[in-house]
Formats: structure tokens, sequence, C-alpha cells
């Protein structure tokens, strides 16, 4: 596999992002995307194995049972374009369905280097599939991707793993914005949405009992103690998922264990007894909302396939 590789995503952007993060007022938060360095990209990955994680089993259930269909439906498009491809595993399934009928380009798009590598493992097989991996974000991605469409090629946008869900809902909605206007009409997206369902069911799949999830979230202190010199003592920090039912969002946070200072690099946070860092949000979806989103977007929603085990739905959007 070709990866271009881009530094946008600095060392300095993420002090930046941590020393405002976590000297704002208010609730202290960090971005979710520097949960996923080398460690919480192979944690992410333990997760999606986890009994109580039924995600990602739902969405591959889903690819697996309904592959021809889906592959009917983008049989004519020469580009597959992933944003934040992770392991590849899933995309295995839609490219092996769509390769029958013609040769293509894939272009993963992903932040972590590690994860495109083993994106290139699990997919380096694939007959009459070419690989052309991009290492950066998914807009910038996108656009590098689909200026090397081939003339009368078209594009299939692919947004798996309800990952549209760890962005708040406004900016879910311009993000598709975004993706539309960065494709043609008649191109497509696949859009992955987890849906609501029993909190029985839901916080255990963010709070499992390996601890894999609490680690993935702790990790977040350990890189910033690794690259930019904190002194954060994970065990004083507990790792809390819960609903928010008003958003209808899953929320992570670290909650301080005791009223503590950590140092990074020249720059001190004082941590109340039990204040939190928010550190991600997972929103769920009604099983009518992707349609609605998909008009405001400027997509029109051609087709739905919904796992019932794990309710999670995959979404067809066509540009219009
Ligand atoms: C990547 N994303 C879709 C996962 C989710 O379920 O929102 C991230 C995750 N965080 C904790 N567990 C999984």
């Amino acid at each position: 596999m070709l990866i271009l590789s881009e530094e946008t995503q600095t060392v300095n952007s993420f002090a930046m992002d941590v020393r405002n993060g976590l000297g704002q007022t208010g609730q202290k938060e960090l971005p979710s995307k520097y949960l996923y360095d080398d460690v919480g990209s192979a944690l992410f990955e333990a997760i999606t194995r986890l009994p109580e994680y039924g995600l990602t089993r739902a969405e591959e259930r889903i690819l697996r049972e309904h592959s021809d269909d889906i592959a009917e439906h983008l049989v004519a498009h020469g580009m597959v374009v992933e944003l934040g491809s992770g392991s590849g595993r899933k995309t295995r399934q839609i490219l092996e369905a769509l390769a029958h009928h013609k040769s293509m380009t894939y272009c993963p798009i992903e932040i972590s280097s590690a994860a495109l590598v083993r994106c290139e493992r699990e997919l380096d097989d694939l007959a009459h599939v070419s690989i052309l991996g991009f290492e950066t974000e998914y807009l910038d991605g996108l656009s590098k991707a689909v200026a090397r469409r081939k003339p009368g090629d078209a594009v299939v946008v692919l947004f798996l793993g309800s990952s549209i869900g760890n962005f708040d809902r406004g900016s879910a909605e311009e993000l598709l914005h975004k993706i539309r206007h960065a494709i043609e009409p008649g191109d497509m997206l696949l859009l992955g949405t987890d849906l609501e369902k029993p909190l029985t069911q839901l916080i255990p799949a963010y709070d499992d009992a390996l601890g894999v999830t609490g680690a993935f979230n702790r990790n977040l202190l350990a890189r910033i103690n690794r690259e930019l010199g904190g002194d954060f003592e994970l065990s004083r920090f507990e790792h809390v998922a819960l609903y928010n039912a008003r958003e209808r969002r899953v929320e992570m946070h670290l909650r301080s264990m005791e009223t503590q200072t950590v140092n990074i690099e020249e720059a001190n946070f004082t941590f109340l007894c039990d204040e939190t860092i928010w550190t991600e949000s997972c929103h769920k979806y009604g099983k009518n909302e992707p349609p609605e989103i998909a008009r405001r977007t400027g997509f029109e929603c051609n087709a739905q396939w919904v796992d019932v085990e794990w309710q999670f739905a995959e979404n067809l959007f066509v540009a219009v």
C-alpha cells in the first residue's frame, strides 16, 4: 500500500488542546480524537471484540448478511474512500463483494499510522483492489482521494462503526454537509449509526468487566505523560460511562478520586475531588433519524439495513 502522510496533527496542537481543555473554567474536556494513538487504537481494537460491545459485530453481521444487496447498490463505483478505516476488517466484506465486478481503488484515511499499517495487512491479498492510504484528517484525506478519481469513476465514501456518533449532533450534520460538498451527485455514502437501546445493554458496552474501555480512556492521560511530559498518576483517575438522556448519548469521563494538582511541562492544573474530564461522547440515533439527516445535508437515504440483535443501522446515502 502507498501511504501519503502529512503532519496535520502536530505535538503542538495536542499540547494546545490539552492546555485549553484542562485550563478552561467549568467542565474540563479533552478532544476524543486524541484517544487514538497507537496504544489507544490497539485498545479500541480489543474493545470491538468484547462481549459487552455489540456494535462492531452488529455492523459486521449487516455487511455479511446483506453483502450482495449492498454491492448491487455500489457496483458502479470504482473508488472506495473510507473515513477512519480502523483495522479494515469490516471493509474486507464490502471490497470482496465489489471487486467481483471490477478492479477498484481503496483509499483508507486515518490519523493513526499503526491503524493504516494494520489495514494494509488485513486487505493486502485482495485481488483487483489497489490501496492508497492517507495519514491525515477525514476531510483533507477525502478531498485528496477524490482528486485522484479516474474519469467516469463514481465514489463511495464509507463512514462505518458509528464514528459519526462521536460528533455532537450539529457538528455531525456539518461534517456530512462537507462530505457532500467534496463529492459529486450520484456518489454515495455508506453511514453506520448505532441506535438507541436499553441502558442495561448500553452502559456495559462502555464500562466492560475487563476494564478495557477504562484503560482506553485512561490511556489519554498516559499519552499526555508520554508525549507532553505530564505527571498524571493514573490510579487517581477513575473511568466513568454515563448516559445523558437529554442528548441521547453515552459520555466517557475521567473522575479525579481526590483533590490533586497535575503538572504538564510548565503548567499546573488542579482537579477537585470528583471533578471530571469529559473525554468522549457516543450519540445514539432513532431508526428514522438518518433519512431525515440525509435530506438536511444534501443526500437521499436510498436504503437502510438494521441489525435486530444489537440495534444498529447501516444507511446508504446518495448525493443529490
Ligand atoms: C469509535 N467509536 C464509534 C466508538 C463508540 O462506540 O462511540 C468509540 C468507543 N469509545 C468507547 N468504546 C468505544
